[in-house]
């Protein structure tokens, strides 16, 4: 299928017409700045724009930089914080009147490269990509099959949060060096390590093409490897995510979605009302 792939980044919307049965690039890649702030009205805007200079595809998926889950944002790490709880596949459909298939951007970029990069060879056990970049993402792999949204950028290490820690952000950040930096990201593995076993781990986003100037700092028994698709992987994987070529399934249809974050709000309107009355007969108590 020729889809059309786009990575959702804190700095920038980055689009390419994608074969996904060979990853291959159909068209150049188009970057737009990310709005800001971006809020999800934003986003949806900027996406339809980058879109419409795009003609022949016939899907569309987009990697973005957060929780995922049934087509719903959950969390908010690096991207505006009022995109928590937002149907996002249901808002991008609506705004450019197709549908839109969302997925996490670090699972995105797993799928590429466990269909066309160095994952391809490894199908039986576990793999890990880790992206480096603003934030610090991951995604699982248990004989080829995808964990969806495992948010191991969230681990705490140094009593920080990892990706505050040793992202590629926080080296920019911090002005470190690739010898500092290469130490702090060697902790983050080998707590990866000791906690999940990995057979692999491939590194993308923005530090895996400077592979080479923090390598010899990485001293893990597991191998650690860059991304053969190196910074495309996200566009190739929310294409072939799209396409449906890919075990991770796509999210449920919109309706389907909908039912889902209406039981959620329910449920949590529930609690809020159990809290409340827990504390009220203590008050009437006060009251006798
Ligand atoms: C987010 C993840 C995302 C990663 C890379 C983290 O801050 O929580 O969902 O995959 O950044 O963008």
């Amino acid at each position: 299928m020729i889809a059309l792939g786009v990575d959702i980044g804190g700095s920038g919307i980055k689009g390419a017409k994608v074969n996904t049965e060979t990853g291959e690039l159909l068209s150049e890649r188009i970057r737009i700045a990310t709005p800001q702030p971006a809020t999800p009205e934003a986003v949806a805007a900027t996406l339809k724009e980058l879109a419409a200079q795009f003609t022949d595809y016939e899907a569309i998926g987009c990697g973005f930089p957060a929780t995922v889950h049934h087509g719903i944002c959950f969390t908010a790490a690096n991207i505006d914080q009022t995109w928590i709880n937002t149907p996002v596949e249901k808002l991008f459909t609506e705004t450019l009147g197709h549908p839109v298939f969302v997925i996490n951007d670090a699972d995105a970029a797993g799928i590429a490269e466990m269909k066309f990069g160095i994952g391809k060879e490894h199908q039986t056990g576990i793999v890990m990509m880790i992206t480096v970049g603003t934030g610090l993402g991951s995604a699982i792999f248990v004989n080829g099959a995808l964990m969806p949204n495992t948010e191991l950028g969230h681990l705490i290490l140094s009593d920080d949060i990892a990706e505050h820690y040793c992202s590629d952000a926080a080296r920019q950040r911090q002005d470190l060096g690739w010898n500092k930096w290469g130490k702090r990201f060697n902790r983050y593995l080998q707590r990866l390590q000791f906690l999940f076993n990995p057979d692999l781990i491939i590194l993308g986003g923005g530090a895996s093409k400077s592979f080479s100037k923090f390598q010899e700092k990485i001293r893990v028994r597991t191998p650690v490897v860059p991304a053969t698709t190196l910074n495309l992987a996200g566009i190739i994987g929310a294409a072939v995510y799209a396409a449906g070529e890919t075990d991770a399934g796509h999210a449920p249809n919109i309706t389907e979605a909908e039912e889902y974050i209406k039981n959620m709000l329910e449920a949590e309107a529930k609690h809020e009302k159990k809290k409340k009355q827990a504390v009220t007969p203590a008050e009437d108590a006060d009251d006798d």
